[in-house]
């Protein structure tokens, strides 16, 4: 047999399209022995008594079955959970990373293009060109508010079929103004597109667009229990008016949600007074590391709704690097927008992770 070296071979690179040749791969890094503060996890694990009850539940489900209708028991949860109204419905994605990738799918029509303020989360422009679908990248301002007039006039000039806005946004963590986003909204609606407002941090905002989505016929609010405390188990949703989503929810693969998947987010749901317990745990947690941060000499934070807080330092290189040698894994993303220069995204941890943090980050400046 013969072993393939680790180059491919062109008879074979040439089936792989050319802009997926030239991408990188979406990089996470390597975390062992770090404390872990790259990707807005919640720090907390289940508490031991919940462990062994979830792992019975998980142990006696049917394996060799493909998941069956208690999913609709998942939906129905997350619907109640999420106080959704009369006349809209919910589809479920394995993370709202593969909403993201379906909605670009069900919306590839020629011309056909994709909206979101930039800095911003890197899978509404990645699932854009992987579908072939365009991308407007709209600046936020220096002080990362949402560009009024300039997001106005790329909508008028664009009309894209999805304008993303994150709310919370990733990585600068704020909520935009409720009087800004009425008006994209109302631009977007006027020109025939939909707007997704994505509430992946919804569990540490202090305000959400959920009560205000029934008056709009073309805003869909997605979420994901990732940042609630279920990374690991993957798990997103989508809420908008009943005849929209049955049109996106045609092109999710059939068993998208595994058994394990449902389950447990069900689960997750019975407890979800220790969830949110450990999220009010998190929201005190900000509270003293944006107060400590921002007496730090050099160190620029800005204020957060989410599990992370950004920061801006005389040399993120240096001080990603420090970090690093000490053991603490943040995200150096100063290299990914002009607006984001030497800046560092810091996720909220227990305790005593914002106390590694926070020694060994005055030892890396
Ligand atoms: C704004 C935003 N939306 C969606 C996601 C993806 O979440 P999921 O883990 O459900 O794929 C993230 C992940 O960091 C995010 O920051």
């Amino acid at each position: 047999m013969t072993v393939p070296d680790s180059t491919l071979d062109p008879k074979l690179k040439k089936l792989i399209r050319q802009d997926v040749q030239s991408m990188h791969a979406y990089a996470i890094q390597d975390s062992a022995g770090m404390v872990k503060l790259d990707a807005m996890e919640n720090p907390h694990r289940l508490p031991a008594a919940l462990q062994a009850h979830l792992g019975q539940r998980l142990g006696a489900l049917a394996l060799n079955r493909y998941p069956d209708g208690r999913v609709n028991d998942l939906r129905r949860a997350l619907a109640d959970y999420a106080q959704m109204p009369e006349g809209f419905d919910i589809m479920l994605g394995n993370g709202s990373d593969e909403l993201i990738a379906l909605l670009a799918m069900a919306c590839d029509v020629p011309g056909g293009s994709v909206l979101a303020p930039l800095p911003g989360f890197v899978m509404y422009a990645m699932s854009a060109q992987l579908q072939g679908l365009k991308f407007i990248g709209v600046d936020l301002t220096p002080d990362f508010e949402l560009d009024e007039a300039a997001m106005l006039a790329a909508i008028a000039e664009h009309k894209p079929s999805i304008t993303y806005l994150a709310y919370p946004n990733n990585p600068t963590a704020n909520l935009w103004d409720d009087a800004v986003i009425e008006k994209i909204i109302e631009a977007v609606g006027a020109q025939g597109g939909l707007v997704v407002m994505d509430e992946a941090y919804q569990p540490f905002a202090s305000k959400s667009y959920a009560d205000r989505m029934p008056r709009h016929g073309h805003v869909l609010l997605m979420r994901t229990l990732s940042k609630f405390g279920l990374a690991g188990v993957r798990l997103g949703y989508m809420i908008g008016p009943k005849a929209l989503i049955a049109e996106i929810d045609k092109v999710r693969p059939p068993y998208n949600i595994s058994v394990l998947n449902y389950e447990c987010a069900l689960f997750a749901l019975e407890h979800r007074d220790v969830f949110e317990a450990q999220a009010q745990e998190l929201i005190a947690q900000r509270a003293f590391l944006f107060d400590t941060l921002a007496a730090l000499p050099g160190v620029k934070a800005w204020p957060s709704h989410a599990n992370m807080i950004l920061i801006r330092v005389p040399d993120a290189a240096r001080t990603f690097d420090g970090l690093r040698k000490r053991k603490v894994l943040v995200k150096n993303i100063s290299k990914m927008h002009s607006l984001l220069a030497n800046c560092l995204r810091l996720t909220v941890g227990t305790a005593e992770e914002n106390a590694q943090l926070l020694a060994a980050l005055e030892n890396s400046l």
